[in-house]
């Protein structure tokens, strides 16, 4: 007897086996995409509803993964910046002159608020360079005195501690950080070097790593700071819009942090928190007309400036407040873990450092197959290469002798975008 099905029911298998046939294919032709069932992190999150209709002024061809350089400022933060920008120059002695510290102390108190911190303790900057220059210029260093940070310190910051050590006979000190792929970062090194010797003149630590994209746990080293009366500087250029932030909670002896780059205020918008008990020792940069009326004036007036930018950040915080802070930065932080995954699958590279390094934040370093190095003469040429033939602006960074990319997301970012740099590296490859 044969068991030959009658030709319906073979018709009836095919059709039923059609999604399955379906979905092998798309599996098989999206080559890059087959190590996708290891994925730690399967589907990417959506976006907030409230920043659906977000517009954003970057080029919709571009898949932009670098928002942690400058940021990227929305059109609702850039119309209020416009705003303030011609209210100031329909009447500039009015607002420069007359208005301005009112209007400064408004974004003071906004800008208190969201880092919980007092804002009388706020000096607005230029920039958290700016912020950190601030420190070391205010700090009476004598020969001798160490300067200490880790080797994930940001190379502007390298160079001016370098700077002011070399002027001043002090002396500068790079700490590792021990990291692994399944090691928390350890902090034990720097913790060693401020608890053996003469207790430094200065540590600086930040919340977040440039280099890296981690998220550094400073609470203890501030505690210790605090028990051996060591001063500390916490550099948070990135933390502010990225991380939940109570700067009051840390009590470090300052908090530098940026505000063009993850609450997308315009370029310009930083700012130095000083607690009160280095209030007083605290001056700007520039010294200018306010020297000895206090630390909050100083800084309010520190030469003439663009001071709408300043004037903007209460908008902006506005703005990300409208739509959830909390919600914002659960997007981010799933989305550049996601990112991570698919490109770490894709490229069958390990994770540099322990996935809970990330923690919370929203970006993530992946190191580049290692034949992509010999491929290109310097990370440079790689990136104008992929910004140019592939619309993939990432920042390729050397560390420890290795390359890497470090990625990030925000509200403008789609699953495609990482997809898209996942295939370009891929692609280069085979
Ligand atoms: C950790 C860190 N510190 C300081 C800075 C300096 O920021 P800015 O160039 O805005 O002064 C950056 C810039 O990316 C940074 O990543």
């Amino acid at each position: 007897m044969s068991h030959r099905p009658s030709l319906p029911v073979r018709i009836n298998f095919v059709w039923e086996m059609l999604p399955f046939l379906l979905f092998g294919f798309l599996f098989v032709r999206l080559g890059f995409m087959k190590n996708l069932d290891s994925h730690p992190v399967a589907t990417p999150p959506c976006l907030p509803e409230a920043a659906r209709f977000l517009v954003w002024p970057i080029r919709g061809d571009l898949a932009f993964l670098n928002h942690g350089s400058f940021g990227s400022v929305p059109e609702p933060i850039r119309e209020a910046y416009n705003a303030h920008r011609k209210r100031i120059e329909s009447d500039p002695i009015e607002w420069i002159g007359r208005r301005a510290e009112s209007c400064t102390m408004e974004v003071c108190n906004a800008l208190g608020s969201f880092v919980d911190c007092d804002p009388a303790g706020i000096g607005l900057v230029t920039n958290a360079t700016s912020g950190v220059g601030s420190v070391l210029r205010s700090l009476p260093l004598r020969a001798g005195d160490r300067l200490v940070t880790t080797d994930h310190v940001y190379n502007a910051v390298r160079m001016a501690m370098t700077h002011r050590a070399r002027a001043t006979g002090a002396v500068y000190e790079e700490v590792p950080i021990v990291m692994g792929p399944r090691l928390p970062l350890s902090l034990d090194p720097l913790a060693s070097a401020i608890a053996t010797g003469d207790p430094p003149a200065l540590v600086v630590l930040d919340h977040v790593t440039s280099a890296t994209g981690a998220v550094l746990r400073i609470e203890p080293i501030i505690q210790l700071c605090r028990t051996r009366g060591v001063p500390i500087l916490i550099d948070g250029a990135h933390a502010p819009g990225m991380l939940p932030l109570s700067i009051r909670a840390l009590d470090a002896d300052w908090y530098t942090g940026n505000l063009h780059k993850w609450v997308c205020a315009p370029k310009g918008c930083g700012f130095l928190f000083a607690h009160e008990r280095v209030r007083e020792m605290t001056h700007p940069e520039s010294i200018s007309h306010l020297l000895d009326q206090g630390f909050w004036k100083e800084f309010s007036w520190q030469g003439t400036r663009d001071l709408a930018a300043w004037w903007t950040i209460p908008d902006a915080l506005a703005l990300w407040e409208s739509i959830g802070w909390r919600a914002i930065r659960e997007h981010n932080s799933a989305l550049c873990t996601w990112g991570q995954s698919v490109i770490e699958s894709a490229w069958k590279v390990e994770p540099l450092l322990a996935r809970s390094t990330l923690n919370q934040g929203s970006m993530a370093i992946i190191s580049l197959p290692s034949a992509i190095q010999q491929q290109w003469a310097t990370p440079e040429l790689l990136m104008s290469h992929l910004h140019d033939q592939h619309l993939v602006e990432v920042p390729v960074i050397p560390w420890q002798g290795k390359w890497h990319v470090r990625i990030s997301a925000h509200l403008h970012n789609k699953p495609s975008d990482y997809e898209r740099l996942a295939r370009a590296i891929a692609d280069s490859l085979s």
